[in-house]
């Protein structure tokens, strides 16, 4: 039983197959689904998913490429979508200074104040952090995030800053990316990491994992990021896909 823990299935990527692509996950052992949305459109097209589906859930957030796009309207509309019975999750948030999508100054002022209301609504956090590990890991500790935790998504730091991440409480979440040929950070952090603090996930339609590599993402595919980090700790499959599972539904609060 797998618990997908981010996923982008309202994306155009899977317009016309989105129920045979679900099918298909479900045949893989995918139980349950956490779709992110990550600004105000696709926070509404991830709840209506959510409502058409039992084992699928919710996250509502600004993403840091759309961080400029916040203002009094927006925060008013995802407070009150947030409020919803499937919204388990505040996020994606964080900071990107790979893309750059949004001034740097903008994409901090707008994670912070997403942390704020977090701890307002009692919301864990989805953490996006890419080419920003000092910064990100900054506001986490001024804002005092591990109030609420959550989990460091598609993680791509090192051992040394996911000691940080597992000293502040946080999860941190294992995508595609540990199955290339070329991956080598990430399979320190995995053998390293207790299995109690991993979460899996596919981030479809992106960072599709080998064999796949280049294709579209989806759900089923999270057993392939499952089975590899059952390689590396010297673990059954089954033991991975139970605890991510048992992890994921403790910190979003899935009974
Ligand atoms: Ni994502």
């Amino acid at each position: 039983m797998l618990f997908d823990t981010h996923a982008h299935l309202e994306d155009q990527k899977f317009k016309g197959d989105e129920v045979e692509v679900i099918k298909r996950a479900r045949e893989k052992g995918v139980s349950l689904i956490l779709n992110v949305g990550y600004n105000l459109l696709h926070a509404q097209k991830s709840i209506a998913l959510a409502d058409k589906y039992d084992f699928i859930y919710s996250s509502v957030g600004l993403h840091p490429h759309d961080a400029k796009d916040g203002d009094k309207y927006l925060w008013d509309e995802l407070y009150k979508l947030a409020r919803h019975p499937k919204v388990v999750a505040l996020g994606e948030m964080g900071l990107d200074y790979y893309w750059d999508n949004s001034p740097r100054n903008v994409q901090r002022d707008v994670f912070r104040h997403q942390i704020g209301m977090a701890k307002d609504l009692q919301l864990p956090i989805i953490i996006h952090d890419r080419d920003a590990h000092q910064d990100v890991l900054t506001i986490v500790k001024e804002e005092r995030a591990f109030e609420v935790g959550g989990v460091f998504h598609a993680y791509s730091g090192s051992w040394e800053m996911a000691k940080e991440v597992l000293n502040l409480g946080f999860y941190i979440s294992i995508g595609g990316p540990v199955t290339f040929k070329n991956a080598r950070k990430i399979l320190e952090v995995v053998e390293k990491a207790p299995l109690t603090s991993l979460l899996i996930e596919t981030d479809c339609p992106y960072l599709t994992p080998h064999p796949y590599r280049g294709k579209r993402n989806e759900p089923g595919f999270v057993k392939l990021v499952a089975e590899k980090i059952a390689e590396i700790k010297k673990i059954t499959y089954e033991e991975v896909a139970t605890v991510t599972r048992e992890n994921g539904m403790k910190i979003f609060g899935i009974s």
